[in-house]
């Protein structure tokens, strides 16, 4: 699908908050483990990252990477009961996942919100509109019934819904698809968040809707200094709203650092695969696009040693005492890979091998 997106322009990348100092969202070794009939499922199983006040994390990665499990474990939207958890979540001097439910119940639509992939998740089928992009506005804030209201219109005015006044009392089976995924949209933002998960906000969105939209995640950072997780699969979109990325194998990170860092240098085989998969990002979209082979693997039984060897095309050329298959590569604490090439071998491997099919 072609997205467009918004040009940062003097954006936070070129002259706003830096990804130096702390963070305000902090998340250590995160595992979120799943039992089954068939054994453990490993969704997230060692996740580190972090996000700044201002700036907007790209979350890119295959179907199935643990995006959205690691993002709903943030805000305590697993059931504790069928879910195994550990790590640490920091949400500047909080810790999440041990905190009791009062406490996120308190964060969760107000300092932190997130866009659901999945509209019908928020959605209840059984109360208008109006009423349920405005529950958080009264539940937070105190607003009376009236001033719910006429918040709700100007939101839904703002994620771009015709005749809001008229619309607001709708059901959400009255609204499309596309308008319901706004209506979520216009209340997760409606206390005005200091975190913004966006989990692939603008999918179900015609090209034009998502480039306001986008304008419109990042006129709130900008208003409010929030921060931003953009959960998604276009490169393209990570190229014109984030600042820093992260790219997530197998419930795990594979690679971070900067816009500029990821996508200019990329260090790690499975973001070359990525990269050269995107027509957008290429410039050239009549080349046959290069997809990375095979398919992820299991997360009951993830292989001992690098997740991605199975299918990486660089297994066989790292160093003779160290084996892609049995020993697990560590990614930096900074920018970096997590991967066992040498730097000189990605530099070499990237300019030679895969920058020639990006052009
Ligand atoms: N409650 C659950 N029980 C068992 N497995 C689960 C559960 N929830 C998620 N999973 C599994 O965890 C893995 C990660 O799922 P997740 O939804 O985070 O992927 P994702 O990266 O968001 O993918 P997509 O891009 O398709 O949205 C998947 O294999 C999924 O089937
Ligand atoms: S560690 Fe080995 S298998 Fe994993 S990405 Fe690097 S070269 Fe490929
Ligand atoms: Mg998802």
């Amino acid at each position: 699908m072609t997205t467009t997106s918004p040009a940062k322009g003097s954006g936070p990348a070129e002259q706003g908050p830096t990804n130096e100092g702390a963070p305000f969202l902090s998340v250590r070794d995160l595992r979120v483990h799943f039992p089954t009939d068939d054994g453990v499922v490993k969704a997230v199983d060692g996740l580190s990252f972090d996000v700044w006040r201002g700036r907007t994390l790209g979350i890119v990665g295959e179907s199935g990477s643990g995006k959205s499990v690691a993002n709903q474990t943030i805000l305590g939207l697993h059931n504790p009961g069928s879910t195994r958890i550990s790590g640490e979540i920091h949400l500047e001097d909080q810790e999440l996942t041990t905190a009791p439910e009062r406490t996120l119940e308190q964060l969760r639509g107000n300092k932190v919100a997130m866009i659901f992939q999945d509209p019908l998740t928020a959605l209840s089928p059984y109360y208008t509109v109006g009423r349920q992009i405005a529950e958080p506005y009264r539940k937070h804030r105190g607003a009376s019934r009236r001033e719910a209201r006429e918040r709700s219109i100007e939101m839904l005015a703002k994620v771009g819904i015709p005749h809001p006044a008229r619309r607001v009392d709708d059901y959400p089976h009255q609204f499309s698809g596309g308008m319901r995924q706004r209506a979520m949209i216009a209340m997760s933002l409606i206390c005005d968040p200091d975190l913004l998960i966006a989990d692939e906000p603008t999918t179900a969105l015609d090209v034009t809707v998502q480039a306001q939209i986008l304008d419109l995640l990042l006129e709130l950072q900008q208003e409010f200094g929030s921060a931003i997780i953009m959960i998604t699969h276009d490169l393209g979109v990570v190229s014109g709203v984030a600042d820093d990325v992260l790219v997530m194998y197998a419930g795990r990170a594979v690679e971070r650092g900067t816009v500029a860092e990821v996508l200019r240098r990329p260090r790690h085989p499975y973001t070359w695969g990525l990269l050269t998969s995107m027509p957008r990002l290429r410039g050239d979209v009549d080349q046959d696009l290069v997809p990375i082979a095979g398919t992820p693997p299991s997360l009951l039984a993830p292989p001992p040693g690098c997740p991605f060897e199975p299918r990486c095309a660089y297994a066989g050329e790292v160093a003779d005492d160290v084996s892609c298959a049995t020993d697990r590569p560590a990614l930096p604490e900074e920018r970096g890979a997590a991967c066992h090439l040498t730097a000189e071998q990605k530099r070499t491997f990237f300019t030679e091998r895969i920058k020639p099919r990006l052009r």
